[in-house]
């Protein structure tokens, strides 16, 4: 998608649609309202110069301006464009930047919809509740851009109908459009599409994400974004004793591997951050089978990595002063005469044994391998990413991130970014009550505990590979995927907490 900005007005500007967006007037709370047009949005120009036919229409047609809904008007020669798209803002109590993604993507599925190529509005100069124009404009990018995301690779291309909409063009009344609106245009893109990255990843059936398939890809793009990149294969990963992760991939015929991707800034980095995330790229459960209607969309398990990959592909970009290195075990865990059974002990990288209770808790054992890793280069911070377990489900529903982890301060901060966001996460205690239940086996771990409570058992589990490490560990298990198309997200990969860890890790 292309991004101008243009000195015309609304009645004169060349494109093929028109918007305008209205805020949702309510007298009171009980009130459904109705949508107004804006001097400062360029509608009360508009309406003047084709007569007052958007008024009149809005009261007509009753068009309350609520979030993201839309009324297209069709203006018959009397504006450069064909038509007038207004699309409502909600009630501007309620404004934050999620309400221009959702609008965002509302527009692209009219713009494609109507067959228009280019689409033209304003953003105005002002805050709004203190929303910056830049902050406006790159969550509006973001739902132009993720409003159409299609994962169409495997369909047949004459069924497939091309996007139509290419052209954003930014009215802007005034004053040459400044460096900062172009920045926060670039930034959404960037973000934008490392989301439609993890996506893609996520939503490609495991015969074809294997992770020779995705260790390639990541260092595919750790080379165009000029970042080092080191992948482990098997020898290697055997040489550097990481037990537990191999003992998942024993059972696999395609090689586990190891990658390691790192970022260094110019100068002195403010802190040094590790990510790590699960990269299994697909999970049967292993002998612990799973039951297929659980195991379909497990060609998901791999959205950590996938999000680790993104987000090093945008701190390329940003160039944050942080050092970030991020790594990422692949393997897949399948059933196979040589994969392991429950009540094997296996000993991990840092020599503590686990006895596998189940070989579905296969991620903290991939993990707990690459924590120790990350943790042996004395970073400042460790962040783990991974669809750890089912019971988040339980705990948190749909759409939430488990957030869980042993520094406070480093909560807090993801759990502020995350609403800043509009990228829902709550906090579990790593309650050490439920401790015990790991430990008191005939080996050091069991990799499950006694609680119900999975999601809290698999954090305490990954705590016991990262030393003193300030640490956190986001279970995405939910968050990741998504079986309801949603606002700017159909149904699938959703590539959530890319944009939460963006703002983190640009802030630290
Ligand atoms: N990959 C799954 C977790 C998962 C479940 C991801 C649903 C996405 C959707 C993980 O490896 C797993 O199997 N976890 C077990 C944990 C249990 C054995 C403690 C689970 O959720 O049942
Ligand atoms: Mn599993
Ligand atoms: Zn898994």
């Amino acid at each position: 998608m292309k991004f101008t900005f243009s000195r015309d007005s609304l009645e004169t500007v060349k494109a093929d649609l028109i918007v305008v967006l209205c805020q949702q007037k309510v007298k009171d709370k009980d009130d459904k309202g109705i949508a107004i047009l804006q001097k400062a949005d360029g509608g009360i120009a508009l309406d003047k110069h084709l007569g007052g036919l958007l008024s009149k229409i809005i009261i007509d047609e009753t068009f309350r301006g609520e979030t993201a809904t839309s009324k297209l008007i069709y203006t018959s020669g009397k504006t450069t464009a064909k038509a007038v798209l207004l699309v409502g803002l909600g009630k501007t109590k309620e404004f934050t930047p999620e309400v221009l993604r959702k609008v965002g993507a509302r527009i692209t599925s009219v713009a494609n919809e109507v067959k228009a190529r280019s689409v033209a509005g304003i953003i105005q100069n002002e805050s709004v509740k203190g929303f910056a124009p830049s902050t406006r404009i790159e969550a509006l990018v973001e739902g132009f851009i993720l409003g159409g995301y299609k994962f169409e690779q495997y369909k047949d291309k004459k069924d497939i109908e091309p996007a139509t909409f290419k052209d954003a063009i930014f009215c802007q009344q005034g004053g040459r459009p400044a460096r900062l609106l172009e920045e926060a245009i670039n930034k959404g893109t960037t973000i934008a599409n490392a989301i439609k990255f993890v996506r893609d990843m996520v939503n490609t059936p495991s015969k074809d994400m294997t992770p020779q398939i995705l260790s390639a890809k990541a260092k595919e793009i750790a080379t165009e974004a000029h970042l080092s990149c080191e992948v482990w294969d098997l020898k290697k990963i055997k040489e550097e004793k990481m037990g537990l992760f191999l003992a998942v991939a024993r059972g696999s015929e395609n090689e586990p591997k190891f990658v390691h991707i790192s970022y260094k800034p110019k100068g002195k980095p403010r802190s040094k951050i590790a990510l790590v995330g699960k990269g299994v790229t697909f999970d049967t459960g292993g002998y612990d089978l799973k039951p297929g209607r659980h195991m379909l969309a497990m060609k998901c398990d791999m959205a950590g990595a996938a999000t680790c990959i993104a987000l090093m592909k945008i701190i390329a970009e940003l160039k944050p002063s942080v050092e970030v290195d991020a790594y990422m075990p692949m393997t897949d865990n399948m059933i196979d005469a040589k994969a392991e059974v429950p009540g094997n002990i296996v000993t991990a990288r840092n020599g503590k044994t686990v006895e596998i209770i189940s070989t579905d808790a296969e991620g903290r054992l991939i993990l707990a391998d690459a924590l120790s890793v990350a943790a042996e280069k004395k970073p400042d911070y460790i962040i783990d990413m991974a669809t750890l377990t089912g019971g988040v489900l339980y705990a948190l529903g749909e759409i939430y991130t488990a957030v869980l982890g042993n520094d406070q301060k480093l909560v807090d901060k993801y759990i502020k970014a995350a609403k800043e966001e509009s990228e829902p996460a709550w906090q579990l205690p790593l309650a050490s009550e439920y401790k015990k239940g790991l430990t008191e086996g005939i080996a050091d771990l069991k990799n499950l505990g006694k609680t119900r409570a999975d999601t809290i058992v698999g954090g305490l589990f990954l705590q016991e590979f990262v030393g003193e490490t300030k640490w956190m560990h986001l279970d995405i298990a939910e968050s990741a995927w998504t079986e309801e198309e949603r606002d700017y997200t159909p149904r699938g990969g959703t590539g959530t907490i890319v944009r939460t860890l963006t703002r983190l890790i640009t802030s630290m």
